[in-house]
């Protein structure tokens, strides 16, 4: 079977869709998880959109492009300066890759950069020779090609190969095309692009019309060998083609695509909740593979049918995806060697001495609390307690009184950044409300909350509680600086918050002070 290469671009194209930013730190491990997942190269950013995205880069470059890890690509513009930009913050991987693109459609070539045909070739031309000249590994993408004319693409990326491209990528950059058409662009650009044989085609499409999966699976039974992907489908807009789609259309239809992936797929659903954890955007529970309900059977022709052989109604196993229904055989008694066991056999291999104490503690709590704890549990700890922003202001306790005919009422007790504790307490209109009002007064950062989410981790009452939080802040704190590649329009930052627990109250309590840290950390290091 031919290898797809998988090219995930959760870190540019994901995190440019509105309110996923995510801090330097939640970038690096998402990347340290694509690697687990073992995708083949990772865009780890746009370098030159901002200051923070250049260090991005430059970290993950570093840290995870390792000589056995994946490639690491960034980003730019068809200009020197971005190309210049995005060398400087891949260059110390062991596989760097310079991604550069250009719009080619009529209507983006006339409304947005002015330009003729004749003067993008030529500045295609340039540019991707300048890539080259820096880097051997240089992709070019035609924005917009599903709106190009083919026979005008066909041009531009025989130039692309000419001048060094080694990889061709086929963006449909508005998700307009249908997989019939799709298909054939890429089967056309195969057959008419001189050198296109030699080179790797690759698809990259949007979902505005639900087609992405639809039309990446049709591009790569075309002939293209790389898949442009995000995890949980988070991108522009309606988002970018799902990893988890591809990866498992390719696994669970082998017969059909006689194509294979290199991704360890137990990984999936580990890097769904993480980013999920880290943007704050929520999965729909009906989403494909990685959804609450992709793997519920509820009606009960259905259960019984699996009850007598899962291959009734099942056609891929929850194990597969790394949706463990595993127990701990762990309890409150269990010590702190076996529990490091098991967070290794999880994937959990570069925990420092810190961290796993810190985990452990929150394991004993939880142990006594719920009769069975489950990997999942342990993730949402893990990501609770270890994937959190460094601490400007602490929470230490708080207290709610709430229920018919009160007065929904929290006090909070916070440690400041001065190391001295400070107490308050406010009503609000609900006991989350009165939670954040009391938080507020404390810490005094005008912002609005923009999204709130709860989560059951696991089935059954004692479940525990994941929180996720977007606020933004209200002083003036809008445009943050990062250009969008495509609009050169200025985003408007929002601050995502996580937290779990058994008591949704304190959750939502971790989750802002999550998203507050993240704020406070943002604006001392502007
Ligand atoms: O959708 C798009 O066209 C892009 C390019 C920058 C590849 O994301
Ligand atoms: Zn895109």
């Amino acid at each position: 079977m031919d290898k797809v290469y998988i090219f995930d671009t959760t870190l540019r194209d994901g995190e440019q869709s509105p309110g996923a930013t995510m801090n330097i730190d939640e970038k690096l491990e998402v990347a340290k998880q694509l690697a687990r997942l073992r995708v083949d190269i990772i865009e780890a950013g746009f370098p030159i959109a901002s200051p923070g995205d250049f260090e991005a880069v430059n970290l993950i470059a570093r840290e995870v492009g390792t000589a056995d890890g994946p490639v690491i690509a960034g980003l730019a513009r068809a200009s020197k300066k971005d190309i210049d930009r995005a060398w400087e913050a891949v260059r110390d991987a062991a596989k760097p890759r310079i991604h550069t693109f250009l719009a080619t459609s009529d209507i983006h070539l006339k409304h947005k950069l002015r330009m003729t045909r004749e003067q993008c070739v030529a500045q295609v031309k340039e540019t991707v020779a300048y890539a080259k000249s820096l880097c051997d590994d240089v992709e070019f993408s035609p924005e917009d090609a599903g709106r190009s004319d083919p026979e005008f693409l066909y041009v531009v990326l025989e130039a692309a190969i000419k001048a060094g491209a080694t990889t061709i990528n086929i963006p449909d950059t508005v998700g307009y095309t249908t997989p019939w058409e799709f298909g054939a662009l890429i089967e056309g650009i195969i057959a008419n692009t001189p050198g296109a044989k030699d080179v790797i085609v690759s698809v990259h499409c949007h979902n505005d019309l639900g087609l992405a999966t639809a039309n990446t699976m049709a591009g790569l039974m075309a002939g293209a060998r790389q898949a442009e992907v995000t995890v949980n489908g988070i991108g522009e807009r309606a988002g970018n083609t799902s990893l988890e789609e591809v990866a498992m259309a390719l696994y669970t239809r082998p017969q059909f695509f006689n194509l294979r992936t290199d991704i360890d797929t137990t990984q999936i659903m580990r890097s769904s909740r993480m980013v999920t954890a880290f943007t704050g955007m929520q999965v729909q529970p009906n989403k494909a593979i990685v959804g609450a309900n992709a793997f519920a059977h509820e009606a009960g022709i259905h259960q019984d049918g699996v009850l007598k052989n899962p291959l009734t109604y099942e056609i891929m196993k929850p194990e597969t995806v790394g949706l463990s229904s595993s127990e701990l055989v762990l309890g409150k008694h269990s010590g702190r060697h076996a529990f490091s066991n098991r967070l290794q056999e999880m994937g959990y291999t570069d925990l420092s001495q810190e961290a796993l104490n810190l985990a452990f503690q929150r394991f004993k709590k939880l142990a006594d609390k719920k009769k069975v704890v489950s990997e999942a549990d342990i993730e949402a700890i893990i990501a609770d307690e270890l994937y959190q922003p460094q601490e400007v202001w602490k929470l230490e306790h708080i207290q709610i009184v709430s229920g018919t005919g009160t007065k929904p009422t929290a006090t909070v007790e916070l440690t400041g950044p001065d190391d001295k504790t400070y107490t308050d307490a406010d009503i609000g209109t609900g006991p989350v409300d009165a939670i954040y009002k009391a938080i507020n007064r404390v810490v005094g950062v005008p912002n609005v909350l923009t999204e709130f989410a709860v989560n059951a981790v696991t089935e059954g009452i004692d479940a525990v509680g994941e929180v996720t939080i977007r606020v933004q802040p209200t002083n003036g704190e809008s445009g943050n600086g990062k250009v969008n590649p495509q609009t050169g329009i200025a985003r408007q930052r929002t601050f995502s918050g996580h937290g779990a627990n058994t008591d949704i109250l304190v959750a939502s309590a971790r989750a802002y002070m999550s998203a507050l840290n993240k704020l406070l950390n943002y604006r001392s290091r502007q």
